[in-house]
C-alpha cells in the first residue's frame, strides 16, 4: 500500500467536500473500520518485529495528519453552513402577512359583557343560574301566587308539573341568598324563555339581567343612585333618569327605571315611541316575605334588585327596528358595535 499515495488522495477529497455530509462519508472511506489505513494498521501485529516500528509510525502519522485535516474542514464547513442557514432563515418582516378575518362577539354577547362590566365596577360578584329551573325557584320564593297569570301554561314553558324554563332571571335572587349569608352584591345575566309569538319586540327566548343587593341600612335612595349611575355609564352621562312606581309579586315598593332618550334626547322620536323616556325593566325594594324563604333576617337586612332586558338594550345601542334582526346572522348587523 502506497501510504503516501492514499494520503494525497485523501488530502484531495477533503479539501473537495462540498458540505458536512459528504466530508462524514470522506472521512469513513478513509479513516472508517473498514478503510485501507486502518486495515493496515490493525494488521501491524502479523509484520516481523523490526518492519513493525517503522510502518507503524508512517501508518499513524498519515491517520493524524487525515483526521487533523478532517477535523479542519469539519469545521469550515460548519461555519459556512450556519452563516447560510442564518442568511436563508432570516424572517423578512416587511413581506406582507396572512390577513385573519376578524370575528365578531353577538351583539347581545357585547352588551352582555358591557353591563356586567358596569357591576364588576360596583364590586358585585357575578354569577351564574339554571336556565331550566324548580318552579319554586321561579315563582313560588319570588312571593308569585298559586293564581298568578304568568304561571299559565299558555305564558311559560312547563318540562313538568315544578319544572319550567326559567321565565326570568329572578329565581338567582333566591339561589344566591340560599348559598350564602348578607351582604350580597350579586349581578346575573343570561337567557329566559316564554310562549310569546314572535314579533318586533317579542322571541320566546330573550336575556335579561338582573342584580341583587341585600345589607344593613339598604334604602330605595340606594337603588336610584345604582341605576341612575347605571343607565348612565350604558347609555351617556347626559342622559336623564327616572323612575315610575310599578308593580312587581317580590319587591315592595316597586319602580320602573327610565332613561331619556339617547336618539332624541327627549325631544320625541320613533325610538321612544314619541315620549322621550325608554322604559329598561323592574325593580325595587325586595320583599322582607322573600327572606322568610331563605332564613335572612328582614328587621337586620334590607336590600333592592332589578331586572333589565338585555335585548331591548341592544337594540337601543344599535338602533334596530326589530328584536329578530339580533337572531337572523346578518353580518350587516353583526359587525356593528
Ligand atoms: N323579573 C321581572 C320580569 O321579568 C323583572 C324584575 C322586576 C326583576 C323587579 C327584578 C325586580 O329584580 O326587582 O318582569
Amino acid at each position: 500500500m502506497d501510504v503516501d499515495a492514499l494520503v494525497s488522495e485523501a488530502t484531495a477529497r477533503i479539501a473537495d467536500a462540498a458540505d458536512s455530509a459528504a466530508l462524514e462519508e470522506i472521512r469513513i472511506e478513509a479513516l472508517g473500520r473498514r478503510a485501507p489505513l486502518v486495515q493496515a494498521l490493525r494488521e501491524l501485529a502479523s509484520l516481523p518485529p523490526d518492519e513493525r516500528r517503522a510502518r507503524g509510525d508512517e501508518l499513524n502519522r498519515a491517520r493524524k495528519a487525515l483526521e487533523g485535516l478532517v477535523d479542519d474542514r469539519a469545521r469550515e464547513l460548519r461555519g459556512r453552513e450556519l452563516e447560510e442557514r442564518l442568511r436563508t432563515d432570516r424572517v423578512d418582516v416587511t413581506l406582507p402577512g396572512v390577513v385573519h378575518p376578524r370575528g365578531y362577539s353577538h351583539l347581545i354577547e357585547q352588551t352582555r359583557r358591557d353591563i356586567l362590566d358596569v357591576f364588576v365596577g360596583f364590586g358585585y360578584r357575578v354569577v351564574d343560574g339554571p336556565e331550566v329551573d324548580l318552579t319554586h325557584y321561579n315563582f313560588d320564593a319570588l312571593n308569585h301566587a298559586p293564581t298568578h297569570p304568568s304561571r299559565q301554561v299558555t305564558d311559560t314553558f312547563y318540562v313538568s308539573d315544578d319544572v319550567v324554563l326559567r321565565t326570568h332571571t329572578s329565581p338567582v335572587q333566591i339561589r344566591t341568598m340560599e348559598a350564602q349569608p348578607p351582604p350580597v352584591y350579586m349581578a346575573t345575566a343570561g337567557r329566559c324563555y316564554r310562549r310569546d309569538t314572535p314579533d318586533a319586540t317579542h322571541t320566546p327566548m330573550f336575556h335579561q339581567v338582573e342584580g341583587l343587593v341585600i345589607d344593613e341600612g339598604i334604602a330605595l335612595s340606594d337603588l336610584l343612585g345604582t341605576l341612575d349611575v347605571f343607565m348612565k355609564a350604558l347609555f351617556g352621562q347626559e342622559r336623564r333618569t327616572e323612575f315610575r312606581t310599578h308593580y312587581f309579586p317580590f319587591t315592595e315598593p316597586s319602580v320602573e327605571p327610565y332613561v331619556s332618550c339617547h336618539v332624541c334626547d327627549g325631544a320625541g322620536c320613533s325610538v321612544c315611541r314619541h315620549s322621550g323616556w325608554i322604559e329598561l325593566g323592574g325593580s325595587g325594594m325586595v320583599d322582607p316575605k322573600l327572606f322568610e324563604f331563605v332564613g335572612y333576617d328582614a328587621e337586620r337586612y334590607s336590600g333592592f334588585a332589578f331586572g333589565l332586558g338585555l335585548e331591548r338594550i341592544a337594540m337601543l345601542r344599535h338602533e334596530l327596528p326589530d328584536l329578530r334582526e339580533l337572531w337572523r346572522n346578518d353580518l350587516r348587523v353583526a359587525r356593528q358595535f
